[in-house]
């Protein structure tokens, strides 16, 4: 069954992108069968995933007809991905505008046979296309960056995960936190992190993703970490986190 997983955090700067685009090569480095879509306008993880800008992309499938097909590529990551553009921002009014709130979840309901994953980078706000991944999706992970801040906003994403949830629009359920870019030589950061544990009990990774520099330069390569620098701690971070994923959704 595909397991459709959203990475939201109405923060920016996260490690929303980094975590999506990581997190599909690993899965598909254990020969699972994933798609990413990117809902963020500025697509970075379409960039990221070193898929040219002519190629279609998910607005061309919405306002043109192209079939899906023609608008899912092939990465050098052995993922698939169906690229973002920054045509996503009209998209964002146009569900809005013709009440086609659930469009997403649809389109994954027809390609569910093709993929062991579906992984959704969101955009860092709440908006109609978020709202389309946490519709679409079975479960919602959190990156989360120790700072002082950080804890404002995901109680309130949490609370939106439950209220569709409980309207039945959705089965979606939050599948834990990720804290990313980690720093442990920082006071704040292992103060944090250590409130995070209290706070979200049984829903934080125990995988840490380091700040590593590696992982920065990746996009610019259009690959992953993974497949940049398999030997760096921010790749191996990611496996780690991937093998704690499938553990926790495949029961394994
Ligand atoms: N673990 C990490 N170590 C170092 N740099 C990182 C790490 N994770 C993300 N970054 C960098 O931080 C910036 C923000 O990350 P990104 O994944 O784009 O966040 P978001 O998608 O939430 O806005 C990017 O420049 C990215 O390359
Ligand atoms: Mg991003």
């Amino acid at each position: 069954m595909n397991k459709v997983i959203a990475i939201a955090n109405q923060k920016g700067g996260v490690g929303k992108t980094t975590t999506a685009v990581n997190l599909s090569a690993s899965l598909a480095a254990t020969k699972r069968r994933v798609l990413l879509i990117d809902l963020d306008p500025q697509a970075n993880a379409t960039t990221a995933a070193g898929i040219d800008k002519s190629k279609k992309n998910i607005c061309d499938n919405f306002f043109e007809n192209e079939e899906l097909s023609n608008c899912i590529h092939k990465t050098s990551d052995d993922y698939f991905i169906l690229p973002g553009s920054q045509d996503l921002i009209a998209l964002d009014v146009a569900i809005r505008e013709n009440e086609k709130q659930g469009y997403l979840k649809k389109l994954i309901e027809n390609i569910n046979d093709n993929f062991d994953y579906t992984i959704i980078d969101t955009p860092p706000t709440l908006n109609q296309l978020t709202m389309e991944a946490l519709l679409a999706a079975s479960g919602t992970l959190i990156p989360l960056q120790c700072e002082y801040y950080s804890l404002e906003g995901v109680a309130g994403l949490i609370k939106t995960i439950q209220a569709i949830s409980e309207k039945n629009l959705s089965s979606n359920r939050v599948l834990g936190i990720i804290r990313t870019m980690v720093d442990l030589r920082n006071n704040l950061a292992k103060e944090v992190s250590e409130e995070l544990e209290k706070h979200f009990q049984g829903l934080v990774f125990n995988t840490l993703i380091p700040r590593n520099v590696k992982l920065a330069e990746a996009p610019s390569h259009g690959v992953s970490g993974i497949k940049y620098m398999p030997d760096s701690y921010g790749a191996k971070a990611y496996l780690a986190l991937t093998g704690e994923l499938i553990r926790k959704v495949e029961n394994v």
